[in-house]
């Protein structure tokens, strides 16, 4: 028999009090299986006022990140089978919220820009290239795990260091980000990327809370590509030191 299931969805319009709406819907009132599949049908059959952000619907775009049963996921990979009889929306915290289920991700997208997510080549590399930075097979490996973000702010949303830091902290997305290019044997600025992070919040505000990995919709590790930033830069340290010896020594 079709499951008739209870949403109950966070309402925000500018200039009115926020309130939870609950909408009751059968699974089989719908076609499709995911949770982006019921707020459609919700949507399109009940209440057109609803609104949430949406694209792909396959977890490619990362525009439908949001709160579901207390953590944060994507609707179009969230299986309904998987969700109890009453599920609980909210849009993801930590966030100014435009309208419902959407938030203005300004900021994020601001803290991301910070990190200089592109290829920076280094001079030697462009004089040396014909048309392409080729890279070996072992050295491409380094990137599995960082390059393939969707930048859906699942994590960055769920992290309490970037609640309470959101102008100061990078948050788990732009460091990933940031070890991606820091790894990328292609790139020239690994020193000038490493150093931007020499102060108090950047970086060193993760707290090793791992909300991040909890809630990744694409099972990345944001934790692990912070550890390894921190120990790129205990080596640059490291570096840093003893060359300072040898030219103390007169090397
Ligand atoms: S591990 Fe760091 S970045 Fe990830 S949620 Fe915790 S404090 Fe935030
Ligand atoms: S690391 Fe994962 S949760 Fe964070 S923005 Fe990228 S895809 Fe989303
Ligand atoms: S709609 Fe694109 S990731 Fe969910």
């Amino acid at each position: 028999m079709s499951q008739v299931r209870k949403y109950r969805i966070y309402r925000y319009q500018t200039g009115r009090q926020p309130f939870l709406q609950t909408y009751k819907i059968a699974d089989d009132a719908f076609t499709g299986n995911m949770l982006l599949d019921a707020l459609e049908a919700i949507k399109s059959q009940q209440d057109p006022s609803l609104s949430f952000r949406r694209s792909c619907g396959a977890g490619v775009c990362g525009s439908d990140g949001m709160n579901i049963n207390g953590r944060n996921g994507l609707a179009c990979m969230t299986p309904l089978a998987q969700m109890p009889r009453v599920v609980t929306i909210y849009p993801m915290p930590g966030m100014p919220v435009i309208r419902d289920l959407i938030v203005d991700l300004k900021q994020f997208f601001n803290q991301y820009k910070k990190v200089k997510p592109w290829l920076q080549p280094s001079k030697k590399l462009i004089s040396e290239s014909d048309r392409e930075f080729i890279q070996s097979k072992s050295d491409r490996d380094k990137l599995d795990g960082l390059y393939e973000c969707i930048l859906c702010a699942c994590c960055t949303t769920a992290c309490p260091s970037y609640w309470w830091n959101p102008q100061k902290f990078i948050g788990p997305a732009g460091l990933l980000a940031a070890c991606r290019f820091i790894l990328d044997t292609r790139d020239g600025k690994k020193e000038e990327r490493l150093r931007s992070f020499e102060d108090l919040y950047k970086l060193y505000r993760c707290r090793g809370i791992m909300n991040c990995v909890e809630v990744c919709p694409k099972g990345l590790n944001p934790s692990h590509a912070i550890s390894v930033i921190r120990r790129e830069m205990i080596g640059l340290h490291h570096q840093g030191s003893m060359s300072d010896q040898s030219t103390n020594s007169g090397g």
